[in-house]
């Protein structure tokens, strides 16, 4: 009961696009980097693969949800990329939320660099 609280404390806090944000860079990041290629393809490359593939939204979308509900090497549009690292593993998520992180994805420029340095914030009189 009180996680169910908490639950919704937390979603109305924060406006949709924070939400997917959230679910986004709490559970893929730790495989796929926005940009960088480590232990899994970056998510900039994940994502101009499905583009290709899958140019509309609607289509991205389903494609990306229903593949890491069940990632699987005869569905894969990334093959080399199990050569290289291994298939994905199953994640166990509800295909509603993989809905939400797949439109943030397609919503989302991985390119763009956060200017996030405490640098910025310091005066420098
Ligand atoms: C434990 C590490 C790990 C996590 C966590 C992870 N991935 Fe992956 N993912 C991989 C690896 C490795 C590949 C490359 C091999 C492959 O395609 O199976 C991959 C490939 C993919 C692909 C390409 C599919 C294809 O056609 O081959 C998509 C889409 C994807 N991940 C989405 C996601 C999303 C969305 C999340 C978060 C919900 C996520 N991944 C979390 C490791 C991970």
């Amino acid at each position: 009961m009180k996680t169910i609280i908490f639950i919704l404390l937390l979603i109305s806090a924060l406006n949709a696009t924070d939400m997917r944000g959230l679910i986004f860079n709490g559970n893929c990041t730790t495989c796929h980097f926005e940009t960088k290629t480590v232990s899994a393809p970056s998510m900039k490359i994940v994502k101009e693969n499905y583009l290709r593939a899958f140019p509309i939204k609607k289509d991205f979308v389903e494609n990306m949800s229903k593949w890491v509900v069940k990632p699987k090497k005869e569905t894969s549009i990334m093959l080399d990329s199990i050569d290289k690292h291994g298939l994905m593993p199953e994640l166990g998520f509800e295909f509603s939320t993989l809905q939400e992180i797949s439109s943030y994805i397609y919503d989302t420029d991985f390119t763009i660099k956060k200017n996030l340095s405490p640098k910025k914030s310091l005066s420098t009189q």
